[in-house]
């Protein structure tokens, strides 16, 4: 009777959506048009290709198929260069003690993210040591909403899907999780994420009776 935590990567451990817009935003401007901080939230949970279509889409830009693989390339060269200078102060309000307080209850813990930089992310903040199966986008081929990325995540950790929990800040996410048969739990604005089990802003908020809650309650 365990539960599976599995944790969304981008916004909800860390704040690495500013980076992933800084860089789709150089690219635009090279190529003679802006990207704003509103375009950016539809790349939230998105692939990194699926985001450079929807990019090329709001410039009015064609490319060819050469074209297209140099800017995949040229923005996560961008991007890297803003995690290599990632540490630990960047770990989002109380991830740690959440992450902790699974721990000390034996519960298995996943990260269930679509990007292909998870892990060098978590090594680069030091959160690796927490999770026992790491489900990115190297391992998926079907992107969120698509509950794939969940389930694997889910049969990795040994743990059937309805006994699993999903903390997600993107709105596909939330879907996945729900689509997986998951407790779905929003992270960000609960708006935008009502489709959602649970809403909070943020971790802060997310407390050891709740969380013990998630642990004892029977699952949908
Ligand atoms: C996460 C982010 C997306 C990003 C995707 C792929 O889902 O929320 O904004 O596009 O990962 O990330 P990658 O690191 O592989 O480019
Ligand atoms: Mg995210």
């Amino acid at each position: 009777n365990k539960v599976g935590f599995i944790f969304d990567l981008d916004g909800v451990i860390v704040d690495t959506a500013k980076y992933h817009y800084l860089a789709w935003r150089k690219l635009a401007n090279e190529l003679g048009f802006e990207f704003t901080k509103e375009q950016n939230e539809l790349f939230k949970g998105v692939s990194r290709k699926r985001c450079l279509e929807i990019l090329l889409d709001i410039g009015n830009v064609k490319a060819t198929q050469e074209q297209f693989n140099t800017w995949m390339v040229e923005k996560n060269v961008d991007y890297l260069a803003y995690i290599e200078k990632m540490d630990a102060s960047e770990i989002l309000p109380d991830v740690p003690r959440v992450l902790e307080y699974l721990r000390k209850k034996n519960m298995p813990i996943a990260l269930g993210s679509a990007s292909k930089n998870a892990k060098p992310i978590l090594k680069k903040v030091d959160l690796l040591p927490y999770f026992d199966s790491i489900v990115d986008g190297n391992n998926v081929t079907k992107a969120k909403p698509d509950p794939e990325v969940f389930l694997i995540a889910a049969e990795n950790l040994g743990v059937t899907p309805i006994s699993c929990v999903v903390f997600e800040d993107a709105v596909a996410g939330i879907q996945a999780a729900n689509a997986a048969g998951m407790v779905s739990i929003g992270i960000g604005d609960a708006e935008i994420l009502y489709e959602a089990d649970y809403n909070f802003k943020d971790f802060t908020e997310i407390d050891d009776s709740f969380l013990e809650l998630l642990l004892n309650k029977n699952h949908k």
